[in-house]
C-alpha cells in the first residue's frame, strides 16, 4: 500500500477516518498539508488520552486529593530563614555563574489569548517610561548579569509553531537587543489534536487539523528534540533558569536560587512565594504519599484553599510563580518518550471552544467549549526529580505577570509593580521618593536592567554615579 492510503487506513482502523473526509476535494498541496499534519499524530497516544481523559465527564475527571499536605520550602532570612544558608547558597550561585554553567529559559509558546494581544506575548510592551517589550527586559536583564559575572549567558526561548517565525523577527529587527545572536536559541515546543468530546480528532479546516501548543510541560520534550540540551552539554551548562514569557519582574537570573539548587542537589527546584489571598488563582505546592507536587487552583476544592492553621494563616500558602531551576540530566531523563524512559508527564485536559468544520465543510466558531484540548505542566516533573527544593521569593521582587487587560494581573497593575521596585531600590539608597501606603511612587520612572537589574546590581551601579542622578518624573537611569 502506498505511504498516503497506508496513513489513511491507520486513521481509520483507529476510528479516526473523518480526518479525511473532504480529502477528494482537496487540491494536491493541500493534501499534501493534511497527510504531514496527520503524520504528527500519535493515533496511540490519542487513543490512550481518549479512554483517561475525554471519555470521563469534566466533573468526573477527580484529582486524587488523598494524603495531601502542605510542602515544607526555605523561609527567606526576613521571615525566620537561615540567613547563613542564604548568603552560602548566594555565593555558590554567583561561582556557577562566573563558571558558566547557568543558562536562561522562557516559554513563550502560549497564546496570549486572555490579553486579547495578537502577536507573540513576548513583544508586549510593559514598561512605565520606555515601553520596552517583555523580551527587551529579559534580554538586557541577561545581558546584564553576564557582564557582572563576566560570563555571557545563553538564552532558550520556547516558541509555538504560531509564533515561531514572528519571534524570530522580532528579535532580528532589534538586533536581538546586543545580545551575541549566536547565544540565543529559539525552538518549537510539539503540538497535539483537540478532539471533540466523543474523542474524534477535529479538523480546522477541510485540510488541516485543530493542532495546538502541548503545554510548558513540552518544553522538556522539545529542549530534548530540538538539540538544545546538546547546546548546553557542548558550553559547560548544567543548569537552566526557567521562567515564563509574561512576568517582567522575575530575577531571571537569581544567584541565590541557583545556589540553593545546586547545594542541595536537586534536579528541579521552584519558587513559591506566600499566596496574597486564598481564592489567588496558583498552583499550591504540596505533598502525597512522599512526593512533591503542585496542584492547580482549578483543581484544588476551594475547602482546602480557605483552610488556616491555629495561627489564622493559610495551611495551603505555597503559591507556585512557575519560576524553576532544572537540571540538564533530569530534563534529558524526562524529554525521553514515555517508552524509552518510562516516564513521561501526564496530560491536562482543558475543555475549549475550538473553531473546526461541519459535515459540509463549513466553518464552525463555537459559542461554547465543543472540545478538548491537551496540555502538560512542567511542575508535573517535581515528583520525577531528585531531592525537588521549594524556596520562597518575595513577590514584589520576582512576580507580576500581565495576564489579562484589565484588572488583575494586567499592564496597569504590573507597571504599578515595576514603579514600586524601582522606588524601594532608590529609598534604600538614600533618595527620598514619597510614596503612598502601597509603596507606589507619586512619580512615573524607569530603571534599565543595565543599571540594575536587582537589589545588589542596583546598589552598585547608583554607588558609582559620581554625581546622582535627579530623580524626577519620567527619569530614565541607564
Ligand atoms: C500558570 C500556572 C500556575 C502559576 C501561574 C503563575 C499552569 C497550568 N499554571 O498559570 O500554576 O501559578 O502560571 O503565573 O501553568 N506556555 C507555553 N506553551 C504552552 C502553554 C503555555 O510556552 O503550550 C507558556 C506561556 O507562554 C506562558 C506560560 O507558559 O509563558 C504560562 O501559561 P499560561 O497558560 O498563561 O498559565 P497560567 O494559567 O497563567
Amino acid at each position: 500500500m502506498a505511504a498516503t492510503a497506508q496513513l489513511i487506513d491507520r486513521f481509520q482502523r483507529a476510528g479516526q477516518g473523518q480526518v479525511f473526509a473532504f480529502f477528494d476535494q482537496l487540491t494536491p498541496a493541500e493534501q499534501q498539508n493534511l497527510l504531514s499534519e496527520a503524520g504528527e499524530i500519535d493515533l496511540a497516544e490519542v487513543e490512550q488520552l481518549n479512554r483517561t481523559l475525554v471519555a470521563k465527564t469534566a466533573g468526573a475527571v477527580g484529582v486524587d486529593l488523598e494524603g495531601l499536605a502542605p510542602a515544607p520550602y526555605e523561609l527567606l532570612p526576613a521571615n525566620g530563614g537561615d540567613a547563613a544558608a542564604w548568603a552560602a547558597a548566594k555565593q555558590t550561585g554567583e561561582a556557577a555563574l562566573r563558571a558558566g554553567r547557568v543558562a536562561a529559559f522562557t516559554v513563550a509558546g502560549g497564546q496570549g489569548t486572555r490579553l486579547g494581544y495578537d502577536g507573540p506575548k513576548g513583544t508586549f510592551r510593559v514598561t512605565p517610561v520606555k515601553q520596552k517589550s517583555l523580551f527587551q527586559i529579559f534580554a538586557e536583564k541577561i545581558l546584564a548579569a553576564g557582564n557582572r559575572y563576566g560570563q555571557p549567558l545563553h538564552w532558550f526561548i520556547m516558541t509555538s509553531h504560531q509564533n515561531h517565525v514572528a519571534t524570530e523577527a522580532f528579535f532580528g529587527e532589534h538586533n536581538h537587543f546586543g545580545l551575541d545572536r549566536a547565544r540565543v536559541h529559539f525552538f518549537r515546543q510539539g503540538r497535539m489534536p483537540a478532539v471533540s468530546f466523543e474523542g474524534k480528532i477535529l479538523l480546522e479546516t477541510k485540510s488541516s487539523l485543530a493542532l495546538s501548543p502541548d503545554g510548558h510541560g513540552g518544553s522538556l520534550r522539545a529542549l530534548a528534540r530540538s538539540g538544545a540540551l546538546d547546546v548546553m552539554e557542548r558550553a559547560g551548562i548544567d543548569t537552566l533558569s526557567y521562567f515564563q514569557v509574561d512576568n517582567p519582574l522575575v530575577r531571571a537570573i537569581d544567584p541565590a536560587f541557583i545556589g540553593w539548587h545546586l547545594i542541595k542537589r536537586s534536579e528541579l527546584t521552584s519558587k513559591m512565594v506566600p499566596k496574597a489571598y486564598a481564592e489567588e488563582k496558583v498552583g499550591h505546592f504540596c505533598t502525597q504519599r512522599g512526593k512533591l507536587i503542585v496542584v492547580e487552583y482549578s483543581d484544588l476544592p476551594m475547602a482546602i484553599q480557605r483552610e488556616t492553621d491555629a495561627a489564622g494563616k493559610l495551611r495551603y500558602l505555597a503559591g507556585s510563580v512557575a519560576i524553576h531551576m532544572l537540571d540538564r540530566d533530569f530534563i534529558r531523563r524526562m524529554g525521553q518518550s514515555a517508552g524509552d524512559a518510562g516516564v513521561a508527564l501526564p496530560f491536562h485536559r482543558a475543555d475549549k471552544k475550538i473553531p473546526t468544520v461541519d459535515a459540509t465543510g463549513a466553518a464552525v466558531k463555537p459559542e461554547k467549549a465543543n472540545g478538548v484540548k491537551f496540555e502538560m505542566f512542567v511542575f508535573d516533573a517535581l515528583p520525577f526529580a531528585t531531592n525537588p527544593l521549594v524556596i520562597e521569593a518575595r513577590r514584589a521582587d520576582d512576580f507580576s505577570p500581565v495576564k489579562n487587560a484589565d484588572g488583575l494581573d494586567s499592564p496597569k497593575t504590573c507597571r504599578e509593580d515595576q514603579l514600586r521596585q524601582f522606588a524601594r531600590w532608590l529609598v534604600a539608597n538614600g533618595v527620598s521618593l514619597p510614596t503612598d501606603a502601597t509603596g507606589l511612587p507619586a512619580i512615573t520612572g524607569e530603571v534599565s536592567p543595565w543599571f540594575g537589574y536587582d537589589e545588589d546590581s542596583f546598589a552598585a551601579s547608583w554607588a558609582a554615579c559620581a554625581v546622582k542622578p535627579a530623580i524626577v518624573d519620567g527619569y530614565y537611569l541607564t
